[in-house]
């Protein structure tokens, strides 16, 4: 690792900033962990602000957000001063190499982790100021719903009771939630496989599902990370159609993907770099932004066709 000393200004005044070589990465290669070389806590000044919306009905807000994880003798700095917010019916994605810390973000956006500094705001409520964990999750339960790239099913229960499981959670009488859960199963064109065992279903199928019980409880906003990350094309596309349909529905989505095809589905793009928002990208911004990935996809399979 070099020593190159970095900027100061995510870490002021901290004696030993060290930072790994910068190699000429593939897109999607590890971003650089910031290293700090001291047990104490680093001191975090107001990193220059990201592009912030400040129009229509804000569900969620991140205020200069700092992650840094304690490893040993060692804090890693993840976030550096994150600044955004997610409107009611939005379709955001977030896009940014591997390691960047898009989950981290999501976690804390979830409030499955607390940051080291800032603040995120959801639903007008600070998500960690005087709530304990219980109360996050009870908050989860009720305003979020969740879809990751490998589901977790109770593998006891059939396609239709996992579904019903989150409304179960929140109270809600057995024959009532499948009830539910089966007319969530056919906006998911899923009914058919209701009676089945989640693990006897496709990978594709199986996303489907998850959206499925992530969307029956009608949370504010529905976080996918990675959803399509194990599906192959035909599969990522159907569930990003998917996904399509319920943002029209009026559903709230932030969902983070490593395909850059994806971006034209959202309505906002955000693009993390190394721990920061590095842009916001909307209307005019996002198609430009599009027509530039077109391009440089365009270019490339031209650049495949002489070989
Ligand atoms: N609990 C943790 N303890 C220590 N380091 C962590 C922890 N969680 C994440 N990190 C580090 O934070 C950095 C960002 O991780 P994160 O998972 O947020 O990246 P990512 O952008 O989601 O990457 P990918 O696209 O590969 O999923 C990584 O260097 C990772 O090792
Ligand atoms: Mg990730």
């Amino acid at each position: 690792m070099s020593t190159r000393k970095t900027k100061s200004e995510t870490v002021p005044r901290q004696p030993a900033v060290r930072r790994a070589r910068t190699t000429k990465a593939a897109a999607d290669a590890p971003a650089e962990p910031v290293v700090v070389e001291s047990p104490s806590a680093p001191v975090m000044s107001a990193a220059p602000t990201s592009p912030v919306s400040t129009s229509g009905d804000e569900i969620i807000r991140a205020d200069e957000v700092f992650k840094a994880f304690d490893i040993g003798t060692q804090m890693v700095l993840v976030l550096k001063g994150v600044t955004f917010s997610v409107e009611r019916g939005d379709f955001m994605v977030l896009f940014g190499a591997s390691g960047c810390g898009k989950s981290t973000l999501l976690h804390i956006l979830l409030g499955l982790e607390p940051p080291t500094k800032g603040t995120i705001t959801f639903l007008n409520e600070d998500m960690y100021a005087g709530r304990s964990e219980d109360d996050r999750a009870q908050f989860r339960k009720h305003h979020i719903g969740m879809v990751y790239q490998q589901s977790n099913w109770v593998k006891s229960l059939t396609v239709l009771e996992n579904v019903a499981f989150p409304m179960m959670l929140l109270g809600e009488d057995k024959t009532k939630s499948l009830e539910k859960a089966y007319d969530t199963l056919k906006v998911m064109k899923m009914e058919n496989w209701a009676h089945y065992h989640p693990m006897e279903l496709s990978g594709g199928q199986q996303q489907r599902v998850a959206v499925a019980r992530a969307i029956i409880t009608d949370p504010e906003v529905l976080v996918a990370d990675e959803p399509t990350g194990n599906l192959d094309y035909e599969a990522g596309q159907n569930l990003m159609y998917l996904l399509n349909d319920l943002n029209h529905m009026g559903k709230t989505i932030i969902m983070v993907t490593h395909d850059l095809e994806y971006i034209r589905y959202s309505k906002t793009a955000l693009n993390m770099k190394d721990g920061r928002i590095e842009g916001v990208y909307r209307d005019q911004d996002k198609e430009a932004l599009e027509s530039k990935l077109t391009y440089k996809k365009a270019d490339f399979s031209v650049l495949e066709h002489k070989q």
